[in-house]
């Protein structure tokens, strides 16, 4: 009897484990902690946090690793000053100035054409109006404002920022004032020699000017490092398990 009473008994628990699985629910946890950790979730909330969010904004100031903060503020002071002030601190050489070439054809030429006459094919098919020539008087560009331009944009012209490395952004600059040179006629600026240019890297180096497009070795294994450790150290079994945590 009791044992008849033992099989009900588990007949009757195993239909109701059974009928109560939901296809589209989460199964049970067995040792939920091995799933829900005891850690904070990045994007969790929690009462303990300002906001009750894990997620915090960098501190005031913080500048990303490879990027450097840009001086001239996106205001006209800004762009007077920076076309007074600002000066390409890449060599003019050959090398530079045909990568600034193949960039511009990338990202200036549909709108102000291979010679910098502002007759790109969006201006020939009035997609963009009111693209200038580069040797426009009224404008006298410099170095220092093509960069600025390109940095934050101009009304219907968007910034470059985002697609462009600094180091891009001046090679692209070199270029441009060859095309001002080029359409007002006047000669060809002669290029820097490689040993001229490298004595003018080392000293950009030393002050910073060009900092943020190129890493000091030290700063490149830090960043490689975690990464790598991390895989190594794990064994196939915590692999897998971090995987299963994903999921
Ligand atoms: C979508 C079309 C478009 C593209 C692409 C574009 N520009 Fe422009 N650009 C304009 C227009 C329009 C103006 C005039 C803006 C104004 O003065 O209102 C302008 C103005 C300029 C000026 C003159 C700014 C001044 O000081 O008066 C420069 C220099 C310039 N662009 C450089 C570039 C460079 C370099 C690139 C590529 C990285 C580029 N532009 C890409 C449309 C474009």
């Amino acid at each position: 009897m009791k044992r008849l009473f033992n099989i009900g008994l588990l007949l009757v628990s195993a239909s109701l484990a059974v009928g109560c699985f939901n296809e589209d629910d989460r199964n049970y946890q067995y040792f939920p902690n091995m799933y829900e950790s005891v850690g904070y979730e990045a994007y969790g909330s929690y009462e303990v946090f300002e906001n009750s969010q894990e997620a915090k904004l960098p501190v005031e100031g913080t500048v990303p690793r490879g990027w450097k903060p840009y001086g001239f503020e996106d205001s006209n002071e800004g762009y007077q000053n920076a076309k007074a002030s600002l000066t390409n601190p890449l060599p003019y050489t050959e090398d530079n100035v045909n990568e600034g070439k193949a960039l511009y054809t990338i990202y200036c030429a549909i709108c102000h054409g291979d010679k910098g006459d502002g007759k790109g094919t969006l201006a020939q098919r009035e997609k963009i109006l009111g693209i200038p020539a580069y040797n426009d008087a009224g404008r006298a560009i410099t170095e220092g404002s093509v960069y600025h331009v390109m940095f934050y944009g101009l009304n219907t012209m968007g910034s470059y920022a985002a697609q462009t490395s600094e180091e891009e952004r001046w090679k692209i600059d070199h270029y441009v004032m060859d095309l001002k040179r080029q359409l007002n006629g006047a000669p060809k600026r002669e290029f820097v020699s490689e040993e001229e240019a490298e004595m003018m890297m080392k000293e950009n180096a030393s002050d910073e000017s060009i900092s943020g497009t190129e890493m000091s070795e030290e700063d490149q294994n830090d960043e490689a490092q975690p990464e790598t450790t991390e895989q190594e150290d794990m064994t196939e079994g915590e692999q897998e398990n971090t995987e299963v945590n994903q999921k």
